[in-house]
C-alpha cells in the first residue's frame, strides 16, 4: 500500500516499529498508551503490525468523516472478510451493500416501545446472579458480570435460558473469541492454520458459539407459540425481493452479532464501574443514598430511569474512562482525500473511540473518574463511544439501560471493595475488560453495621 499525500510529506510512521512484526507487540501489551501518543505524530499516523497495514484517524472531525461516508469507507478489506469468517456476515460484520437489508431485519426488537419489558428481564436477572453470592464472598467481577449480561441478552432478544453450566462456557466462549480474534488477525499466513493453542481457541470457540446458536433456532422450530422477540422477528422474516425467509446460517450469523457485539462490552463498562466505585468511596454513597431512595420499596423499572440521575452518571462516565472498544476500522474503496491525504482504494483505516476520547486538549482532566463532569452537558464528542453514522451501535439505549439498572440493583444490596494490593490493568484485547478484578462482596446491612 502506498499513500501518496497530497502535499510534500508522506502520513507519519508511528515510531517504534520492529522489522517484520511492526507495532503488534505494542498494540498487544500496551494498546491504549499507544493508541494515546499517536495524535502527537499527526492528525494521520501509520502503523504496522504483522500483515496489518493501517493509518489511525487521530481527530475528532476526521473519524466523523469515516463515519459518515460509509461508501467510501466500508467493510470490505482482507480484515473483514477475516472477521466474517470469525464472526458470520451479520448486521456487524457485513459491507454496506447488505448493510441497511440487515438493519432493517433486527431493528424492531430495538424499538423504544419493547424497551420497559426488557428492563424488567434485566432487574429480574440481575437479582438472580446477585443472589446468589454470599457475604465475604471474594467475586471474579468481570466473570459474574459476563454472566449477567449473557443472561439478559438471551433472555431478552433470544426468551432463552441456560443452565449456569451452559452460561458459563457461553460466556467464556465469547469471551474467547474476542479475545483470540485479534491475535489471529495479526498472524502471517500460514501461522494461522498452524495447531499454535491460540488458534486452537480460536476454532473451538467460534464452533462452539455456532452450535449454540443453531441449538437457540433448533428449539424454537419446535415451539408454534409467536415470543415476540428479535428470534421470533428473524425466524418469520423474509426476503422484501425473493420473499424467501432467512436460511438457519443467516439466522445463526445474526445470533453471533449480538453474542459478540452485546455481551463483553456490557460487562466490560459494569466491572469498571464496579471497580470505579471501589475506589471512590464517596461516590459509592452517593449511589447508595439514591439507590435507597428511589428504590426505597420496588425493584427498578424503566419508570425509575430519570430519577437514577447519579446511577446513569456513573455508567456515562465510565463508558467515557474506560471506553471498551478501542480499535475499529474501515476500508477505502476508492481513491479518496481525508486531511491533507489521499489514501489509494483498499487503505485500511482504523478510528479509535478511546483515542477521541482521551484527547489532552480535549480535556486536561480526561483521566479523571467524575460522573459529575455530566452534570450540565455531555464531554465533547461523548457520542464516539457507540461510533456513528449508519453503522453507529443499534444497542447504545440498551446497552445503558441494561447497566444502570443492573448497577442499581446490585448496589441495593451490595457494596464490592477491592481485595488489598491489587492492580487492576485493561486487558490488551478487543473489548478491553479489567485484568484480575476480583473484589469482596459485602452485603449493604454488613455495610451499614461497620460505618
Ligand atoms: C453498552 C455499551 C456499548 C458500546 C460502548 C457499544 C459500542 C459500539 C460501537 C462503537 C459500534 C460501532 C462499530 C463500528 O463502527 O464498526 C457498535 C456497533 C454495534 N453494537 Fe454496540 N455497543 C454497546 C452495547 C451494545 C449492545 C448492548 C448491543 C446488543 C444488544 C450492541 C450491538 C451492536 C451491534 C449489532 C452493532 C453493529 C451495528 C451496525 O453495524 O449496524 N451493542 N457498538
Amino acid at each position: 500500500m502506498t499513500i501518496k499525500p497530497t502535499g510534500q510529506t508522506r502520513i507519519p510512521l508511528a515510531p517504534g516499529a520492529w522489522p517484520i512484526i511492526g507495532h503488534s507487540l505494542r498494540l498487544l501489551r500496551d494498546q491504549l498508551a499507544f493508541l494515546g501518543s499517536l495524535p502527537a505524530h499527526g492528525d494521520l499516523v501509520r502503523i504496522k503490525a504483522g500483515p496489518l497495514k493501517a493509518v489511525v484517524v487521530c481527530t475528532p472531525e476526521l473519524t466523523r468523516q469515516v463515519l459518515r461516508d460509509d461508501r467510501t469507507f466500508d467493510k470490505t478489506d482482507r480484515l473483514w472478510e477475516h472477521m466474517r469468517d470469525a464472526l458470520g456476515n451479520n448486521l456487524g460484520t457485513c459491507p454496506r451493500a447488505s448493510h441497511r437489508r440487515q438493519r432493517r431485519l433486527v431493528q424492531p426488537a430495538f424499538h423504544p416501545s419493547r424497551l420497559p419489558s426488557y428492563a424488567d428481564v434485566m432487574v429480574t436477572q440481575a437479582a438472580d446472579v446477585a443472589a446468589a453470592w454470599h457475604d465475604g464472598q471474594v467475586l471474579d467481577v468481570p466473570a459474574e458480570m459476563g454472566k449477567l449480561i449473557t443472561k439478559i441478552t438471551l433472555a431478552t432478544l433470544f426468551s432463552e435460558s441456560l443452565s449456569a453450566t451452559k452460561l458459563d462456557q457461553m460466556h467464556g466462549d465469547v469471551r474467547g473469541l474476542l479475545d483470540t480474534v485479534t491475535s489471529h488477525l495479526l498472524m502471517w499466513p500460514p501461522l494461522d492454520r498452524l495447531p499454535l493453542p491460540i488458534n486452537r481457541t480460536y476454532r473451538a470457540t467460534r464452533f462452539r458459539l455456532r452450535q449454540a446458536a443453531m441449538q437457540i433456532i433448533t428449539e424454537r422450530r419446535s415451539s408454534t407459540h409467536d415470543h415476540g422477540d428479535l428470534l421470533s422477528a428473524l425466524m418469520t422474516a423474509t426476503d422484501p425481493e425473493t420473499g424467501d425467509a432467512l436460511t438457519d446460517t443467516e439466522i445463526t450469523d445474526t445470533i453471533m452479532a449480538f453474542l459478540i457485539a452485546g455481551i463483553e462490552v456490557a460487562a466490560a463498562i459494569l466491572s469498571w464501574a464496579l471497580h470505579e466505585l471501589g475506589r471512590h468511596p464517596d461516590i459509592q454513597a452517593r449511589l447508595n443514598t439514591e439507590v435507597d431512595t428511589v428504590l426505597a420499596d420496588h425493584p427498578a423499572t424503566h419508570r425509575d430511569l430519570p430519577h437514577l440521575d447519579l446511577t446513569g452518571r456513573i455508567i456515562a462516565e465510565t463508558i467515557r474512562l474506560h471506553t471498551p472498544s478501542w480499535l475499529l476500522t474501515r476500508a477505502t474503496t476508492t481513491d479518496t482525500r481525508l486531511g491533507p491525504y489521499t489514501l489509494p482504494k483498499g487503505t485500511t483505516i482504523i478510528y479509535s473511540p478511546y483515542l477521541i476520547q482521551h484527547l489532552e486538549d480535549h480535556d486536561p482532566t480526561h483521566q479523571t473518574f467524575d460522573p459529575d463532569r455530566w452534570i450540565s452537558q455531555p464531554p465533547r464528542d461523548a457520542g464516539i463511544a457507540f461510533g456513528g453514522g449508519a453503522r453507529k451501535c443499534i444497542g447504545d439505549t440498551f446497552g445503558i439501560i441494561e447497566t444502570t439498572l443492573a448497577l442499581a440493583s446490585i448496589t441495593k444490596h451490595w457494596n464490592l471493595h477491592h481485595l488489598p494490593h491489587q492492580t487492576v490493568r485493561p486487558t490488551a484485547t478487543l473489548v478491553s475488560r479489567p485484568d484480575q478484578l476480583h473484589m469482596h462482596a459485602h452485603t449493604r446491612t454488613q455495610d451499614r453495621r461497620s460505618t
